[in-house]
């Protein structure tokens, strides 16, 4: 504490007016500190929000965190990996997303590729693969044999189980597929019945903000383990996964994608500060409006205002690490908040 009060000293009397805005920083989901670190040097050395983000996600990316981001982790019914990513640029609200993408492992560059390339904004699947490879990425295999290892057990050991489908025959509880749909067939897929934690539904969420006060916001996964699919989670949906507007700061979100997506939790939390709340009460807002209606869902959001302040807010689990890199500190830094 001390160290760190020191540090704000120094940072006041070398870098910043104490009454100034406390950026360049970066905030980033769970305890990803390498692709915070990384995020924090391209802001250090003069760089934009935007590429602190994309740099930043895809160390997470090349070092495959948890497992749950990055080509080798979360194999759907196939057995393939498939990623989603987002970048958000708060200057111009443009967007690059992209959603289930095949055979290409950089997929927050490719969502920058999309924002800066493109008069779109989200590409998906197989022809998204198509958009990268005309944009120079290599092709390649997601699939590992660690990845490979892990589908097989869950088919051939472990019968299919966990899976995401409902009212379908045979019993998907006991059964693989092929499924047909049945109205009286039988009904599994719920929070409860699919484990959703952080190797899971895990996210790299990240928000920037660099020294011109641009504020930059993106997120990278690999989804759901055994999802379906063509399945696509929160991560890359704009407002969901992350949300950036220079006129007010940023958010993201990670948890369980198909229930945090119906409520834009990064655009309420965003929206939250507009209206004056603090990043911590944005933040705790937007996990509160999900928990109204899925009080078992597993979930977080980070929330950072233009002037540097923070917070993060969850639930379904004990406690959610979130990193911190501003001019205060030589390191980034772990924090914990409780959830709710
Ligand atoms: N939050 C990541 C996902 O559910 O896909």
């Amino acid at each position: 504490m001390k160290k760190l009060l020191f540090g704000l000293l120094i940072a006041c009397f070398q870098y910043v007016k104490c009454d100034d805005p406390n950026i360049p920083i970066v905030i980033t989901t769970w305890n990803f500190l390498n692709s915070t670190t990384k995020a924090w040097e391209v802001l250090n050395a003069g760089g934009s929000a935007l590429d602190a983000v994309e740099q930043g996600a895809s160390v997470c990316e090349e070092q495959q965190c948890d497992g749950t981001v990055g080509y080798g982790g979360s194999p759907d019914e196939n057995g393939e990996t498939t990623l989603d990513a987002l970048i958000m640029d708060g200057k111009t609200m443009n967007v690059g997303a992209v959603g289930a993408l095949r055979q290409v492992k950089n997929a927050i560059s490719v969502a920058r590729h999309i924002l800066e390339h493109s008069y779109h904004s989200f590409l998906v699947g197989e022809l998204a693969t198509q958009f990268a490879e005309e944009m120079g990425f290599p092709i390649e295999s997601l699939t590992t044999p660690k990845s490979k290892n892990l589908w097989k057990k869950w088919h051939n050991e472990d019968n299919c189980q966990p899976n995401f489908w409902m009212k379908v025959t045979p019993d998907p509880k006991k059964y693989c597929g092929p499924y047909s749909k049945s109205e009286k067939g039988y009904h599994q897929a719920s929070t409860s019945d699919v484990k959703v934690d952080r190797y899971n539904h895990d996210t790299i969420g990240m928000v920037a903000i660099d020294k011109n006060g641009d504020v930059g916001a993106g997120t990278s996964t690999n989804g759901a383990k055994f999802k379906i699919p063509g399945r696509i989670g929160d991560s890359p949906i704009p407002g969901a996964g992350a949300y950036a507007d220079n006129a007010v700061g940023g958010a993201s979100a990670t948890g369980d994608g198909d229930v945090m997506l119906r409520f834009l939790p990064s655009f309420l939390a965003v929206e939250e500060m507009r209206r004056g709340a603090s990043p911590t009460a944005a933040a705790e807002t937007a996990v509160a409006r999900i928990a109204e209606h899925y009080p078992d869902f597993m979930g977080a959001v980070v929330a950072l205002a233009k002037d540097g302040r923070y917070g993060a807010a969850c639930h379904g689990i004990h406690q959610f690490p979130f990193v911190v890199h501003d001019l205060t500190q030589d390191k980034s830094r772990t924090e914990h908040v409780l959830c709710s």
